[in-house]
């Protein structure tokens, strides 16, 4: 398949550390500015697919799911943790087994006029 610049979102609508969610096509994105730069990764988080952009939590260069506190790292997508959250502790253990520990799939992103762009 080709890859191809898409519009994401204006730049004037993401603020820092902000996360936003962006759709393209049928494919959810989170966008974030983190340290000046320009941040685009799967919108999904990877434990129960909750939007990250609805809530998500930017801190020491990691996006963390609101639901089940699922972390990963903004520079490189790798998982830092895995669906900690023991709000329901027998409960918060099932839920982190329901689905493979993954890493955070990320997409290039460049500045094009008004607009961040992703590669996808
Ligand atoms: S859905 Fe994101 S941590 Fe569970």
């Amino acid at each position: 398949m080709v890859m191809e610049w898409k519009n994401a979102i204006r730049v004037s609508k993401l603020k820092p550390d902000k996360p936003k969610m962006v759709n393209i096509g049928f494919k959810t994105l989170m966008l974030v500015l983190f340290n000046g730069e320009y941040h685009a990764t799967e919108g999904l988080c990877r434990h129960m697919r909750w939007p990250l952009g609805l809530g998500g939590k930017v801190k020491d260069g990691c996006i963390t799911c609101p639901l089940h506190q699922t972390t990963h790292k903004l520079d490189d997508g790798s998982l830092v943790e895995w669906s900690p959250f023991p709000l329901f502790p027998p409960y918060g253990k099932i839920i982190g087994k329901l689905s493979k520990k993954k890493d955070l799939p990320l997409y290039e992103t460049r500045i094009e006029g008004d607009y961040v762009q992703v590669k996808l």
